[in-house]
């Protein structure tokens, strides 16, 4: 039996990682395997390349740069990690996937969105099978995010205005990407929001 592949994607401080764990109880609770990674990381290999990309100066790297990062990382994360467990029939819920490439190294310094999909065509050449977005309010993430106070913070002092490009990038992603993407309000009381989920993937799982 073949398992799934989950990704939750959004702006910073939307709620993913949140959902994401909560999803994860939900389905272990109905007795199925689950197997809860993110990205940056997921590997051993990525979650040191997590470091290089996520601390320091913003402008530490170019844009470029990042998406060889981005893309090295989630290569060996999907080898080592994502499709061994779907293989062996586990329901993968992935914190963060290609579709943030797509979106912060994509659109935020420039159109990069060509070279973003030629090199996920060569190296990564998988998509998740069910995609959910956090849509959120970008002054409402932004203040939940910066609450968080880790060192982790290069992308989140984009500020607003680029958050709010982010956020529209996503739900263009949604429009492009119909067939996997669902949207969710996060905007709401995080049991109310994990309710939906849950019925989401369980509709997608029969
Ligand atoms: P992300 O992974 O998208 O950056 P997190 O799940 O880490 O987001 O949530 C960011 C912050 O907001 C955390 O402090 C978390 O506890 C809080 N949070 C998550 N979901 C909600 C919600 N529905 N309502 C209020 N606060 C929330
Ligand atoms: P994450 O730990 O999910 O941050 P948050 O919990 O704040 O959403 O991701 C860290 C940062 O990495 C986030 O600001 C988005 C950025 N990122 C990219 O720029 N490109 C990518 O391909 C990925 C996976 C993440």
């Amino acid at each position: 039996m073949s398992g799934i592949f989950i990704s939750f994607e959004g702006i910073d401080g939307s709620g993913k990682s949140t959902q994401a764990k909560r999803l994860a109880d939900a389905l272990r609770h109905l007795g199925l395997e689950v197997l809860l990674t993110r990205e940056p990381g997921g590997s051993p290999g990525a979650e040191e390349i997590r470091s290089l990309v996520l601390e320091g100066a913003p402008d530490r790297w170019s844009a470029e740069t990042e998406i060889l990062l981005f893309t090295a990382a989630r290569r060996d994360h999907l080898e080592k990690t994502i499709l061994p467990a779907v293989a062996a029939g586990k329901v993968v819920i992935c914190d963060r996937f290609a579709d943030s490439t797509r979106v912060y190294q994509g659109i935020t310094r420039g159109d990069l969105r060509a070279k973003v999909d030629v090199l996920h065509r060569e190296m990564i050449g998988r998509e998740p099978d069910l995609t959910l977005l956090i849509d959120m309010d970008p002054q409402t993430g932004l203040a939940r995010a910066k609450g968080r106070q880790t060192a982790e913070e290069r992308f989140e002092d984009f500020g607003l205005d680029m958050q709010v490009r982010m956020r529209a990038g996503f739900l263009d992603l949604a429009q492009e990407f119909s067939n996997r993407f669902r949207v969710v309000d996060g905007d709401r009381d995080a049991d109310v929001v994990a309710d939906e989920i849950t019925a989401l993937v369980r509709k997608a799982l029969v």
